[in-house]
């Protein structure tokens, strides 16, 4: 087992590929800490980690609270007295179906999406970093988009943001390297899950959009599953990865190989769907 007996929280892990990396590093002997939005759905998804014989909580708390944070972090250390491994997974873009570009966004929408996708992950890392240096070790996984370094459609925030997520992984991965704490990124490509909720409601327009995707802009002519994202993320939060920090892997199909938006044009797609 590639976690024996390893504590992971991992945000937003009651759908999507929270709960996929959840599962992975359950079934490699990790306890969790399933964080969301509802106590619920990640109550839920601990239960499924629990008759899987490991230890689970669910902690519900906004990424973007640090009260709440604060509180995740104390759960966590009451529970389980140490937290080796960070997956900073929460993130999105409710509220921002074909919004997003140079003619229509606002500076409210901007501090939203950049609070939820830049501050929310740097926060819950500020606040469980102490534990780690305290235990000279932690791996941290920071999740990117494909959009913050080759986008086929305008989303200024979210991209921004995304972009900004493998700067914070260089500089914290430059600063914590002698602490033994492991920093790195993983970009997905598109990947089926919730996340799509926001932009295209799921049946035939979101399959037909799929399709197209898969065909135009992933070499492997697929759209991703939360497992897909799962595996590298277990690569490196385990020993695996021991002589690898501050790297960026993508799990996104085969991008960036190909020359995106040329081929397709998801924005015009997306804009189009706005103004039916
Ligand atoms: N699905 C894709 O195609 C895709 C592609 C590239 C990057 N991403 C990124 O991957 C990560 C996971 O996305 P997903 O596809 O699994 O999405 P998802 O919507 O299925 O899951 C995200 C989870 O995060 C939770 N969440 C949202 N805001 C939160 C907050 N403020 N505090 C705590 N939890 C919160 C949601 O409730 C949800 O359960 C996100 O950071 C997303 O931006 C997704």
């Amino acid at each position: 087992m590639l976690l024996k007996d390893r504590v992971a929280l991992v945000t937003g892990s009651a759908n999507g590929m929270g709960r996929g990396i959840a599962h992975k590093f359950a079934e490699e002997g990790c306890d969790l800490i399933i964080n969301d939005l509802s106590l619920d759905a990640a109550q839920k998804v601990a239960d499924e980690i629990k008759s899987r014989g490991r230890r689970a909580i669910a902690v519900k708390a906004d990424i973007t609270n640090v009260a709440e944070i604060e509180r995740m972090t104390e759960a966590a250390i009451r529970e389980f007295g140490r937290i080796d491994i960070l997956v900073n997974n929460a993130g999105g873009v409710p509220g921002t179906a074909g919004r997003g570009n140079s003619d229509n966004i606002t500076a409210e929408e901007w501090d939203r999406v950049v609070d939820l996708n830049l501050k929310g992950p740097f926060l819950v890392t500020m606040s469980v970093l102490p534990h780690m240096k305290k235990n000279n070790y932690g791996k941290i996984i920071f999740v990117s988009s494909m959009g913050a370094v080759s986008p086929c459609v305008s989303v200024l925030h979210y991209h921004t943001a995304k972009a900004g997520i493998l700067g914070l992984t260089i500089n914290l991965a430059f600063e914590l390297a002698p602490k033994n704490i492991y920093v790195n990124a993983i970009v997905p490509g598109p990947v089926d899950t919730t996340f799509w909720d926001a932009l295209v409601p799921a049946g035939p327009e979101r399959e037909a959009l799929f399709d197209a995707i898969s065909r135009k802009e992933v070499p492997l002519e697929r759209i991703g599953r939360p497992d897909d994202i799962a595996g590298p993320a277990l690569f490196l939060a385990s020993g695996l990865s021991n002589y690898v920090t501050g790297q960026i892997l993508y799990a996104a199909g085969g991008q960036p190989i190909l020359a995106h938006g040329a081929t397709f044009n998801i924005e015009a797609y997306l804009m189009g769907r706005a103004k039916k």
